[in-house]
């Protein structure tokens, strides 16, 4: 491609992209294809001679457009939002455009020190203490592994990466079943094993670790000759928003020494609104936080920020030169690559620059202030039906809630049926999830470009097609 055919698939790209988002509510947020329906639309083998971009191009819309879900859709309520506002867009298509590969501060100066400055602007729009540090991380996935691998380092007194885990004491993680699935996955990742992971009964409303069992857990497991290496917290847990006393969970890792990760990939965007704090009260006493930019602020996927209290022994854990008393910024010069399990980065600071620059922490605090206020409302109005039961009440901009059929007693299968039906119908998107032991169905609105009238439509649907199915 020449700097002309360059310039002019920009613009045709950048067009598409704003045409796209203007025409959203016109498209069904799930696509309605079946399984292969795209890979035997596509070509068996490659190409030997080279196609003209008008000819791909047409492809892209005819082949691939069908297939897509939406994210961006205003009508997406299923998982959480993967928010990615057109100003973040914008950056990307500049980061793309100089495809940087950021892994030392002199592969990229400028990359290196606007993650530093960005991420302590969003410590301070969190209201994070001073002396809380962090870094980009592609996702919530890979900064709880660092974590974990940061606790099992410093349990086995720096001696797992060099001698394997054979012959170590048993290390134990604490955490209730409410985590996502990405701790189970660090927990094998790290060696330290699926049964070494404790799951600390819930109670109250919140789902919140009950931090009496946690502690006797700890003793217990001492006792045991087992080697407890850290906690892992969550704030806004995905099935249905469980919660931790972080404040309490906090006060148990520091009284038996133990490192403390706190999850909060979703709920972490709304700690920019003060009011909503009081979720992680005690944050401070962590030792990493994660929380996704990439979901409901804004900042296109992938975005990922991991705080850390003191990242000395996360740096100690993944720098293969462990150059720890030398860097963390104290002298001037970061390597990211030394705080991530990935050798290569990409320039992910350029886009929340963007979004926090264009749109201002207030408007962000108004969509996200918004999203709770119309999720309470559907709560409300569906819990005044009388065939409707909230299952879990909102939690930010997340609950959940079942059809409860007179004429269908299978109230599991009747709730699969209707979260089908919903989807098929592509005028919403929904998810499930499974609340002590029965199919329920989630409810969250986070979408950048919702409305209360995106909202008002979600009732009409689900009230619609329940009733339709019943
Ligand atoms: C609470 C929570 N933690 C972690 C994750 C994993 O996030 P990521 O896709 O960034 O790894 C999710 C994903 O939805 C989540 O909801």
């Amino acid at each position: 491609m020449n700097s002309d055919d360059f310039r002019q698939w920009s613009r045709r790209a950048a067009d598409w992209g704003a045409d796209y988002r203007n025409t959203l509510r016109e498209r069904p947020v799930r696509p309605l294809v079946e399984p292969g329906d795209i890979f035997r639309s596509i070509e068996a083998s490659p190409p030997e001679d080279a196609e003209p971009m008008d000819r791909i191009f047409a492809d892209f819309e005819e082949k691939i457009l069908p297939g897509m879900t939406h994210w961006q859709h205003p009508r997406f309520f299923a998982y959480f939002p993967a928010n990615a506002a057109p100003v973040s867009v914008v950056a990307e298509y500049l980061v793309s455009a100089m495809a940087a590969q950021c892994m030392l501060w002199q592969t990229s100066p400028a990359a290196t020190e606007l993650e530093t400055r960005t991420v302590d602007w969003m410590r301070q729009a969190l209201g994070l203490p001073e002396g809380f540090s962090g870094v980009i991380q592609d996702s919530a996935s890979s900064a709880t592994l660092a974590a974990v691998l940061t606790m099992r380092e410093r349990a086995l007194d720096w001696q797992g990466n060099k001698q394997g885990l054979a012959g170590q004491a048993r290390l134990r993680i604490y955490s209730s079943d409410q985590v996502h699935t990405s701790i189970d996955r660090a927990i094998w990742i790290s060696g330290i094993g699926e049964d070494n992971l404790v799951r600390i009964p819930v109670g109250d409303r919140f789902l919140a670790m009950d931090t009496a069992a946690l502690e006797a857990a700890i003793v217990a497991d001492r006792e045991a000759g087992m080697l407890p290496a850290g906690i892992i917290a969550c704030v806004g847990g995905t099935s249905t928003g469980g919660t931790d006393d972080i404040a309490a969970v906090a006060e148990v890792a520091r009284r038996h020494g133990l490192y403390l990760h706190v999850d909060a990939a979703w709920a972490g965007s709304a700690m920019i609104c003060p009011e909503y704090r009081h979720f992680w009260t005690g944050v401070e006493g962590a030792d990493s936080v994660v929380f996704n930019p990439h979901k409901w602020l804004g900042a296109q996927f992938d975005c990922s920020i991991q705080f850390l209290r003191d990242p000395e022994s996360h740096v100690r854990t993944l720098a293969i030169k462990p150059d720890y008393l030398k860097t963390h910024g104290r002298d001037g010069i970061i390597n990211y690559s030394e705080w991530s399990v990935p050798l290569g980065r990409r320039f992910r600071a350029l886009k929340l620059w963007f979004l926090l620059r264009a749109h201002g922490l207030e408007s962000l605090r108004t969509m996200i202030r918004n999203h709770v206020a119309w999720s309470e409302g559907l709560a409300a109005r569906l819990a005044s039906e009388p065939d409707f039961e909230i299952v879990s009440e909102p939690m930010l901009s997340l609950f959940s809630f079942r059809h409860n059929a007179v004429t269908d007693a299978d109230t599991d299968a009747h709730n699969l049926r209707l979260v089908n039906a919903i989807n098929d119908g592509g005028r919403i998107y929904l998810t499930q999830t499974k609340v002590d032991g029965r199919i329920a169905i989630r409810f969250q609105v986070g979408q950048f470009e919702a409305t209360a009238a995106d909202v008002d439509m979600a009732f009409t649907v689900i009230t619609e097609i329940a009733r339709g199915t019943a």
